[in-house]
């Protein structure tokens, strides 16, 4: 074999669309799984720059994706992605997965993909008909199916939202199989246990387009100011009306952030008014920042050696595309199409 991925080791694949930096809710809800995996796992995770693609429209959206790039995978290595574990990559500097993209589609009836949950939720979020939509989209979850298989993964960590695309890759690897003989593991999904973190807002899921969100790269002093702006109980009026804590985001995040302790006294604290919500919060972001600092200081070292970065995505990419190449080679004779380069 070519290369060390392909070990006796579970693999595992997962990926992330290019949003630039993270915030909390990613870190909680998927890239804290992502390290502790490297232990158990060998582990390859990827930039979905190509799924990205998908809802990008002119070239205002596209001049992002470079820095996006970087700034996210600062993050991974912050919160202890190891190059020297893991390999990262962009799925774009291994084209074969396009290649494996067509073939697929060969395999996978339209029906399967109109039929995705997360297919049309975008495309009433981007206000358009499955007409109107573009092809790139519909085939979304049969490039993602690629993704995962062109290195052969048998796991991929994903939240809930993204079961539908993984039953969609066993289904199409059962189809490849039983037509074209065994090639491919059917990938299993390994569901992050991670409780919804709640934004800002206090009402929808945290994230960037909601402006919900506290970045993990913030200085402290924003991540102060942040959360400062958090909705807290509704009913709270004023600092002499006990609170609920069952119902105060803040009081969620206390729970994710502070120590089981602490969690007892802001409940007794606020239920019998004893503390107030500004201090409720000053307590939090503090917890936060202390949570955050080793993360911050490992990404202000990788933010000096940017060489750093990009030799170790390049490798990553070289690394991948040496498997991938195998992967489709083989596919290739096997749908007739002779040798593969
Ligand atoms: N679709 C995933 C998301 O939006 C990202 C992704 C792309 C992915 N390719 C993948 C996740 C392969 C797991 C495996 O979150
Ligand atoms: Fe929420 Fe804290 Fe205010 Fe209670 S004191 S309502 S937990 S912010």
């Amino acid at each position: 074999m070519a290369t060390d991925i392909n070990q006796t080791k579970g693999i595992i694949l997962s990926g992330m669309r290019p949003t630039g930096r993270l915030h909390l809710g990613n870190y909680l809800g998927a890239l804290q799984n992502w390290v502790a995996l490297q232990q158990e796992y060998k582990c390859i995770y990827m930039v979905a720059d190509i799924h990205a693609l998908t809802t990008m429209e002119s070239p205002l959206d596209v001049v992002d994706i470079q820095p996006n790039i970087a700034e996210m995978v600062l993050d991974w290595l912050a919160a202890g992605v190891d190059p020297e574990q893991s390999t990262m990559f962009v799925q774009s500097q291994v084209p074969e997965v396009m290649v494996l993209h067509t073939l697929l589609s060969m395999v996978t009836p339209l029906g399967w993909l109109l039929r995705v949950p997360t297919f049309k939720d975008k495309v009433r979020q981007m206000d358009e008909t499955e007409e109107s939509v573009n092809y790139g989209l519909v085939g979304y979850p049969v490039l993602q199916t690629a993704d995962i298989i062109l290195y052969k993964a048998d796991t991929v960590p994903v939240g809930q939202d993204q079961l539908p695309h993984l039953e969609l890759a066993r289904e199409i690897v059962r189809r490849f199989n039983h037509r074209f003989g065994d090639t491919f593991p059917e990938p299993k999904s390994k569901l992050t246990e991670a409780p919804l973190i709640v934004g800002l807002d206090g009402q929808n899921k945290m994230g960037k387009t909601l402006d919900n969100h506290l970045e993990l790269a913030s200085t402290p002093e924003e991540t102060t100011k942040r959360v400062l702006t958090a909705f807290t109980d509704p009913q709270r009026s004023t600092r002499s009306i006990p609170g609920r804590p069952e119902v105060c985001n803040v009081y969620s995040l206390h729970k994710l952030c502070s120590t089981g302790d602490e969690v007892a006294t802001v409940y007794d604290e606020c239920t019998t008014a004893q503390r107030g919500c500004v201090d409720c919060k000053r307590h939090l972001a503090g917890n936060i920042n202390q949570y955050l600092e080793p993360l911050r200081d490992r990404r202000r070292e990788f933010e000096r050696n940017p060489d750093y970065v990009n030799q170790l995505l390049d490798d990553g990419g070289k690394k991948a595309r040496a498997i991938a190449k195998q992967t489709v080679g083989e596919v290739y004779e096997k749908m007739g199409l002779g040798k593969y380069v």
